[in-house]
């Protein structure tokens, strides 16, 4: 768990770059190798699948950060129904790879919920014998509601299955998801592309709420200043900082700023 959430103040800025594996070349993983050349240095985990790493991560970055590794899968965006999931890595595979953690979907309430709760299950039975958290990954899908009763009633599923740590998206009245689950550590994820105040408001408030911090991707990688947005996440969630600071730093970065193909 140290090499994922900083226990120096128990924080993390996790980079998630796994959405091609049910989304193909999304924009800015087109070029995965300079995305990650470009954006890595800033994060403290990255949020990646197995045939990234290999493929995609220059022999010099490798082991440069932690990799939570996700391990289920098995559909994609031209099915309506993303729940389909099963596990996609065996625990020997990561134990090989160093993963720092394996991040597994969970679908709650839906036609293949039972399976995805059994495939979360089944990885921590496994994980747990050699010390290796799991993060579960709750709520991703087109049909489901993101308000509090959901969230907290997916996350307390997750918790309870034993999950280490539990991502999920930002709802009003957030921290009573976080008490709903507590001391298990929540990180939140950024969802579309919204733009720079919008976004670092929200981690600004997942923060106040007592999520340890993001999984965040397509707001940072599909930004038009993508070194700025992850550089003023980092404020916040490190650094304490308020929106207007973090903004401060976005914008300083603006100047030099490029978008990722
Ligand atoms: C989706 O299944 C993936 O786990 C993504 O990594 C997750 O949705 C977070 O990415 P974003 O911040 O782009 O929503």
């Amino acid at each position: 768990m140290n090499r994922i959430i900083n226990p120096k103040d128990n924080r993390v800025v996790m980079f998630a770059i796994d959405h091609p594996y049910f989304q193909g070349p999304t924009t800015g993983l087109r070029n995965m190798s300079k995305t990650i050349k470009t954006l890595l240095p800033y994060c403290d985990c990255v949020m990646t699948t197995r045939g990234a790493v290999r493929s995609n991560i220059a022999l010099e970055d490798v082991g440069l950060k932690p990799v939570m590794l996700r391990a289920t899968g098995g559909n994609s965006v031209l099915n309506e129904d993303l729940s389909d999931e099963k596990l996609t890595v065996t625990i020997k595979e990561a134990i090989r790879m160093d993963a720092a953690g394996i991040a597994i979907s969970v679908f709650i309430g839906s036609a293949n919920q039972q399976q995805t709760i059994m495939n979360l299950t089944e990885m921590i039975n496994q994980a747990e014998e050699y010390g290796i958290p799991v993060l579960a990954v709750t709520a991703v899908g087109k049909k489901m509601a993101r308000d509090l009763r959901y969230l907290a009633l997916a996350s307390r599923i997750c918790q309870d299955a034993g999950a280490r740590i539990i991502k999920t998206y930002y709802c009003e009245e957030f921290s009573r998801l976080v008490d709903a689950v507590s001391p298990t550590a929540v990180v939140v994820a950024g969802g579309k592309h919204t733009s720079a105040p919008d976004s670092l408001q929200m981690v600004y408030n997942s923060i106040q709420a007592g999520a340890v911090g993001v999984d965040f991707g397509r707001n940072i990688f599909q930004d038009d200043n993508p070194i700025g947005m992850i550089k003023a996440i980092r404020s916040i969630v490190h650094e304490n900082h308020t929106v207007k600071e973090a903004l401060d730093i976005y914008n300083a970065c603006l100047p030099n700023a490029s978008k990722l193909d």
